[in-house]
């Protein structure tokens, strides 16, 4: 009997079934896959479920943008979905259009520069931990430090003053948790209970106009509507926030951190980073949204580095209906596995693809079609925070950097972690020595 796939269009691939996962074991699983069979792959999944690794620069495109209609998330998204129900990252269909529509515009840039002081202040307040630790000869935990720097700054952007009124009021910070993907275990479940309360109280003062207008993420998306006119009920405002919670700390700490560490090992990086900074903010009261849109060689060192550490480093996708790519068929119900990290470091697109090289984002440099890059996606599902994200780690960097010098204590460079986002297996600790 012939197998219902055998008259479609099928790149080659393994015979045998074949395990993916959001997981470790599946980087290399891509690779070895890359290796023998080039960049479109396909397989069968131990649940006989059809899959195609895709590596190909214009198929992915193709996938993400031009024909992102006929695609949903894929599997992986399931162990998310208990900390953010339904919201923007999990949904799909209308549902997601719908919130997309009424999330976007507080996006939009004037919006964004209003955060510009908080994104201040929170570099303020590492700078002067980082005295401290510098006076006292200690070293400095670098995945800890920007994480509590992005953590604390989604907050504060979301909460406004109800960040200090509430939420530290709690003794611990109750987010804190989040940074760490144990999402099953069972203190976890209470501690997102726990959060999920709070945040309906806070939700509920606000309705009730307890507070005065104030301008945070938590104002607009309470002032959002769509075509109808219809707001968030309490349920979806949750939702949304706990995905912009998730979304926006955890893959800027993840990023800053391999910055400094990658700064750490390259002296010349860093020169050059500290002269942009010193020119265009040579103080506080010079940080301004020009300044910073002017910091193009700070730009290319997070862009270099978010190409070879792009903290969401594999996407999933199921097709929903009949797809065709320039040589293949995608029968629906196919999953789809596209990975930043596989593409961003394949030789054909990226010579030597694994040297830090932050000349690679000049301008001047090829055409971007021929370089793929899409550490925050492609098409209409593409991050909504990445402006968000290139300032506040502006800022962070441009004010930090010309106070501390951040030196390497060890030679090996750090073992990853393949979770839903790429981070390094053990913390990186730097030694600070004020400048
Ligand atoms: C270096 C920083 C960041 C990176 C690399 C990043 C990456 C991504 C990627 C790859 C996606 C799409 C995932 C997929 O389609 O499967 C995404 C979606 C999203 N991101 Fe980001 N992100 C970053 C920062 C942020 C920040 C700071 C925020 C919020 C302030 C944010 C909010 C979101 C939201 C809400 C979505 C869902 C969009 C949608 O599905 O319509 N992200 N991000």
């Amino acid at each position: 009997m012939t197998s219902p796939q055998a008259s479609y269009r099928l790149p080659p691939g393994p015979k045998e079934p074949v395990a993916l996962g959001i997981d470790p074991q599946t980087l290399q699983t891509l690779q070895e896959l890359q290796q023998q069979y080039g960049d479109m792959v396909s397989l069968t999944q131990p649940n006989g479920r059809l899959a195609y690794f895709i590596n190909d620069a214009a198929e992915v495109q193709r996938i993400l943008a031009r024909r992102h209609a006929k695609y949903r998330k894929g599997p992986g998204f399931e162990r998310v979905k208990m900390l953010l129900g339904n919201g923007l990252i999990v949904s799909d269909g209308d549902v997601w259009r719908r919130s997309r529509r009424m999330i976007q515009p507080a996006f939009g840039r004037q919006n964004i520069h209003g955060l510009l002081e908080v994104m201040v202040a929170c570099s303020e307040r590492r700078a002067d931990h980082w005295q401290t630790l510098a006076a006292n000869n200690e070293d400095c935990n670098i995945t800890a430090e920007t994480s509590d720097f992005a953590l604390e700054l989604i907050l504060i952007s979301i909460f406004g003053p109800d960040y200090e009124s509430r939420i530290l009021t709690e003794g611990d910070n109750p987010f804190a948790f989040l940074s760490r993907d144990s999402t099953r275990d069972l203190s976890v479940v209470m501690k997102v209970r726990h959060l999920r309360e709070l945040l309906t109280s806070i939700i509920e003062e606000r309705r009730a106009g307890k507070s005065a207008d104030q301008f945070d993420f938590l104002s607009m998306y309470l002032q959002a509507e769509d075509k109808d006119g219809q707001g968030f009920s309490n349920k979806q405002l949750l939702d949304e926030l706990m995905t912009l919670i998730v979304a926006g700390f955890e893959t800027s700490a993840n990023t800053l951190s391999w910055v400094w560490h990658l700064i750490s090992k390259h002296p010349h990086v860093e020169a050059r980073l500290i002269a942009e900074a010193t020119e265009h903010m040579p103080d506080v009261t010079t940080i301004n949204t020009d300044a910073l849109a002017a910091m193009t060689y700070t730009q290319q060192v997070l862009e270099e580095t978010l190409r070879l550490y792009p903290p969401v480093w594999l996407f999933t996708r199921r097709c929903n209906e009949m797809d065709e790519l320039e040589n293949f068929d995608v029968p629906p119900g196919t999953d789809i596995y596209l990975s930043p990290f596989v593409l961003q470091r394949t030789e054909h697109y990226w010579p030597d693809p694994d040297r830090f090289d932050p000349d690679r984002f000049e301008l001047s440099e090829k055409p971007k079609k021929d370089r793929p890059f899409f550490p925050f996606s492609l098409g209409p599902r593409r991050c909504v925070g990445e402006y968000f994200s290139f300032m506040e780690m502006k800022v962070h960097l441009g004010l930090l950097l010309p106070k501390f010098r951040m030196l390497s204590t060890s030679d090996k460079e750090p073992d990853l972690d393949l979770g839903i986002n790429l981070r390094s297996a053990e913390d990186i600790f730097l030694q600070p020595q004020e400048r």
